[in-house]
């Protein structure tokens, strides 16, 4: 049969990566607008899947965001993730697609989880309360997968990517993670020849960042390889403070200015880092260095959102 791979989400910068990478290995891609099926709408995901029969799906399409827009839109959180990740597995199911990656991700886990967070610590802890609607939504995907394995054989697998960044991440300063964030203020910092930019909380959180194109190449693997129930983490395999980010985001950009840490702002989780060792176990690895990996993301930011960012 030929492959079909449906990459939901594909505009996005996860399945935009996805999408990128599985072309690069010639393999037939099969994508839909949001403005053509929102995947909110269970009886227009069934219909569509029906339709189209694709042979495997790759489930990169979620509502994400930071701290700032999990808690001011926690119902759009829960019921968004909810019910686009349910409309697709239960629909692919339905429509006898038999392979399915699920994207998770490391908010998952609980907030004061052993470090380097292994795959069993799901579920062993409270989580981090700025984004637990996003995390119970995610976690709720990771179960579904697992019982239409269970009850129906399927071949339904989640990964779990670290903090990522990339092309097409998302720059806005009201919705965005750390890294875009630090970086469009500090262009803009160098542009207006402000003196300082504002960090968010002490800058002592310790976080590990991926290359999307990493993670991509990862993900394109366990679509091929990866057929386990347990759910399964794809890291950088060290992580970094805020400050030392925010240094080395500056660095990157150019801004000579000073860090000015905002500490009435919350930290959240102290230190997020995940045990990919099972990833790398498999034979995957990240490539790409963070310096040169901020360095090309500023290059695409550059080309594609800074001559309107301003005005966004
Ligand atoms: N970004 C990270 O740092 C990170 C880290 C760990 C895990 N992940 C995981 O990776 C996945 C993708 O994240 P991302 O960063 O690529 O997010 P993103 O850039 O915001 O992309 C999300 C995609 O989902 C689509 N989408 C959202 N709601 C939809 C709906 N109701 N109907 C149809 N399409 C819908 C969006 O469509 P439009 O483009 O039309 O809006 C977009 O293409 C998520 O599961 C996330 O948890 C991301």
């Amino acid at each position: 049969m030929d492959e079909r791979i449906w990459v939901a989400g594909h505009r996005g910068m996860v399945g935009s990566a996805i999408t990128r990478r599985l072309q690069s290995e010639g393999r037939n891609v099969i994508s839909v607008d949001r403005s053509v099926l929102d995947l909110r709408q269970q009886d227009e995901v069934e219909f569509w899947l029906r339709a189209n029969q694709p042979t495997a799906i790759i489930f990169a399409a979620a509502k994400v965001g930071g701290i700032i827009a999990n808690s001011n839109y926690p119902a759009d959180f829960i019921y968004d993730n909810l019910a686009i990740q349910t409309n697709v597995i239960h629909g692919a199911h339905k429509a006898g697609v038999d392979r399915l990656v699920f994207l998770g991700s490391s908010c998952i886990y609980p907030k004061f989880a052993e470090q380097p967070i292994k795959e069993s610590a799901l579920l062993t802890g409270p989580l981090e309360p700025t984004n637990e609607w996003y995390a119970i939504a995610k976690i709720s995907g990771i179960m579904t997968c697992q019982a239409y394995r269970k009850q129906h054989g399927r071949n339904y697998v989640s990964v779990m990517p670290c903090n990522l960044y990339g092309p097409n991440d998302n720059f806005n300063l009201e919705t965005s993670h750390v890294m875009p964030a630090l970086m469009r203020k500090f262009h803009e910092a160098k542009v207006s020849g402000a003196k300082e930019v504002m960090v968010w909380g002490t800058g002592t959180p310790l976080r590990e960042f991926l290359h999307v194109d990493d993670l991509a190449k990862g993900v394109v693997w366990c679509l091929d390889h990866y057929n386990d129930y347990e759910h399964i983490n794809c890291g950088a395999g060290f992580d970094v403070t805020i400050r030392e980010l925010a240094e080395t985001v500056g660095r990157v950009v150019g801004f000579t200015g000073d860090l000015v840490f905002d500490t009435s702002k919350p930290d959240g989780t102290p230190r997020k880092i995940m045990d990919s060792s099972r990833m790398r176990a498999l034979g995957w690895k990240p490539e790409i260095s963070f310096e040169e990996g901020i360095a090309s993301t500023y290059r695409w930011y550059l080309e594609n959102v800074a001559p309107t960012a301003v005005a966004a």
